[in-house]
C-alpha cells in the first residue's frame, strides 16, 4: 500500500467535509474488509475441525464461536495510547486484535487439541502465542491466546491478514465475562485489594471445577 492511502480518521470527526471524509475513509473501509475475510476463515477451520471431531469422537470441542472486529473508536483509542500517526499502515502493524475470534471450548484439553489442528495447517503462521493457561495472570484470567496470519484471497491479491483468536472453556469465560463487567465499577473502590482477592477465589474456583469436569469426563469415557 502506497504512503499516500494514509487515512487521517480526525477527518472522521468533521462534519463539514462529508465528502472528503468518505474518500479517505476508503483504504480503512477495505482494511476493515479484509479482516472480516480473515475472520470468516478462520472460522470456517474451526467449524470444519468441530465437524469432523464430532464425527470421529461423537461430541463436540466447542460450545460456540463468537467473532468481533474492533470499532473505530476502539483503533482510535489504542493508536493513541501507542503514540502512533492514524495511517492505514500504522493500524494494520501495530494493531493484532482488530479481528478477534473467541471460541468457548468445553474442556481445557479440547483447548489444546483444537489450537494445535488450527495452527498445524500449512497455510497459517502463528504470530505469538500467550499461554494464560498455563501461566494465569494475576488476577485469575485465564485463556489461551494466539495471533495467527491467514491469507485471504481477494480478486487481486493474496495476502495475509493478523487474527487474535482466544480460547477458554466455559468456566474461563464466565469468569472473564463478569471480571470484564465488573471492570467499569472498580474505580474509586475503597478496597480495591479486597475486591481482587475475592475475584482471584473465584477463579480459582471455576479453575478446579474445570479439572473436575475433565475428570468426570474420563470417568465416563
Ligand atoms: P489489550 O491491549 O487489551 O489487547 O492487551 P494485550 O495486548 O496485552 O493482550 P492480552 O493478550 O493480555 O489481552 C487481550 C485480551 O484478552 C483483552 O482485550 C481481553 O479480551 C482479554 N483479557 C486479558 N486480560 C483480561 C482480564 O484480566 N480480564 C478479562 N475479563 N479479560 C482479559
Ligand atoms: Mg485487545
Amino acid at each position: 500500500m502506497s504512503a499516500t492511502s494514509g487515512i487521517n480518521m480526525e477527518l472522521l470527526r468533521s462534519s463539514d467535509n462529508a465528502e472528503g471524509s468518505l474518500k479517505s475513509m476508503q483504504p480503512f473501509i477495505d482494511l476493515m474488509m479484509k479482516y472480516e475475510c480473515a475472520l470468516m476463515e478462520i472460522e470456517t477451520k474451526l467449524k470444519v475441525l468441530n465437524t469432523e471431531f464430532a464425527l470421529q469422537h461423537n461430541r463436540n470441542p466447542f460450545e460456540s464461536i463468537k467473532s468481533r472486529l474492533k470499532q473505530p473508536i476502539s483503533i482510535i483509542d489504542k493508536m493513541k495510547k501507542k503514540g502512533l500517526p492514524l495511517t492505514v499502515e500504522n493500524i494494520e502493524e501495530n494493531l493484532t486484535d482488530i479481528a478477534g475470534i473467541r471460541v468457548i471450548c468445553s474442556f481445557p484439553e479440547d483447548i489444546y487439541i483444537l489450537a494445535d489442528l488450527l495452527t498445524d495447517q500449512d497455510d497459517i503462521n502463528v504470530v505469538c502465542v500467550k499461554d494464560y493457561i498455563r501461566n494465569p495472570k494475576p488476577n485469575g484470567y485465564r485463556s489461551l491466546h494466539l495471533i495467527v496470519e491467514i491469507p485471504i484471497f481477494l480478486s487481486k491479491e493474496k495476502k495475509y491478514m493478523k487474527v487474535e483468536v482466544q480460547f477458554r472453556t466455559i468456566a474461563m469465560d464466565f469468569w472473564a465475562s463478569l471480571d470484564h463487567k465488573l471492570k467499569y465499577k472498580k474505580d474509586n473502590l475503597k478496597h480495591p485489594e479486597i475486591i481482587a482477592q475475592e475475584l482471584k477465589k473465584c477463579a480459582d474456583m471455576s479453575t478446579a471445577m474445570d479439572y473436575k469436569m475433565q475428570e468426570i469426563r474420563h470417568m465416563l469415557e
